[in-house]
């Protein structure tokens, strides 16, 4: 695992919006691995501007989202299809019919579960995937207990995630109970992974995941078992880090782009 750690949110997302821009530069039709979150609006914003100010494009590029909520129809104002819609699809040059997100209000959940996991087979799987973290650990909606092997699939949420996304309704009873959740084994899949977590709120569960066991009770631990991540955090987020200043010295150019 790299482990970035930037001093500010603002310079945490330049670097998260820069590895996307890399990436697309050299492979412009990478399979992009797409997330939600408040903590990736400030990615997007700058992918946007870097798309405005014609440094990157999309448009050879195609998407696959994380995850659904199961029972919001795609123009739901809390689905993830309309979050994407306005933070970044409606902004850049990506190909409508080449961004894919689960379909929460598909007849049969379960189905549509197992078509989107073939349909990122057949996508060749994810090129580069975005991570946010969860608050418990998880990634995607693989809460806690999750298979490490798993597809996608329906997953329950926990009351805590239902908590921590309830801003985002009008009530906590109107979030939904089930998700589509691109599994854990899916997300291993891809050739490279680039997570972001900020503020103190995620430093436990930060250093469980950098540092702690490999277990399905934290599941973005199994990060540790891929080849290629890269995770990017604020002060606060690191504040757990009991090798902090190990990773510090690995990468001092965070700290002074000069090095
Ligand atoms: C949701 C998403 C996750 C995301 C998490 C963290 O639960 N399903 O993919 O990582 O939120 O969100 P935030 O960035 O708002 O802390």
């Amino acid at each position: 695992m790299k482990v970035l750690i930037h001093q500010t949110q603002t310079t945490a997302a330049d670097c998260v919006a820069g590895l996307f821009a890399d990436r697309l530069t050299q492979t412009p039709d990478t399979v992009l691995g797409l997330a939600t979150g408040g903590t990736m609006e400030a990615v997007y914003e700058r992918l946007i501007a870097r798309h405005q100010d014609g440094t990157v494009s999309f448009n050879q590029a195609q998407s696959f989202n994380l995850d659904e909520y199961v029972g919001l129809t795609p123009d739901h104002p809390c689905s993830y299809w309309h979050y994407m819609r306005e933070k970044l699809f409606n902004h850049v040059d990506l190909d409508p019919d080449r961004t894919f997100l689960p379909h929460g209000d598909a007849p049969d959940s379960e189905a549509e579960a197992a078509r989107y996991e073939a349909a990122i087979v057949d996508a060749g799987d994810i090129g580069l995937q975005l991570l946010g973290l969860g608050a418990n650990g998880h990634i995607g909606f693989n809460e806690p207990t999750s298979s490490l092997a798993s597809h996608t699939r329906i997953k329950t949420l926990t009351r805590s995630t239902r908590q921590a996304n309830a801003r985002y309704f009008d009530a906590f009873a109107d979030v939904p109970r089930l998700a589509i959740t691109m599994g854990i084994g899916t997300i291993m899949r891809a050739d490279e992974i680039v997570l972001l977590a900020f503020g103190a709120g995620k430093a436990d569960v930060v250093a469980q995941m950098i540092e702690g066991p490999v277990s399905a009770a934290c599941p973005a631990s199994i990060l540790q078992m891929h080849r290629k991540v890269t995770v990017v955090l604020d002060e606060a987020a690191a504040s757990g880090l009991a090798l902090r200043a190990y990773y510090e010295e690995v990468h001092p150019e965070v700290r002074d782009p000069a090095i």
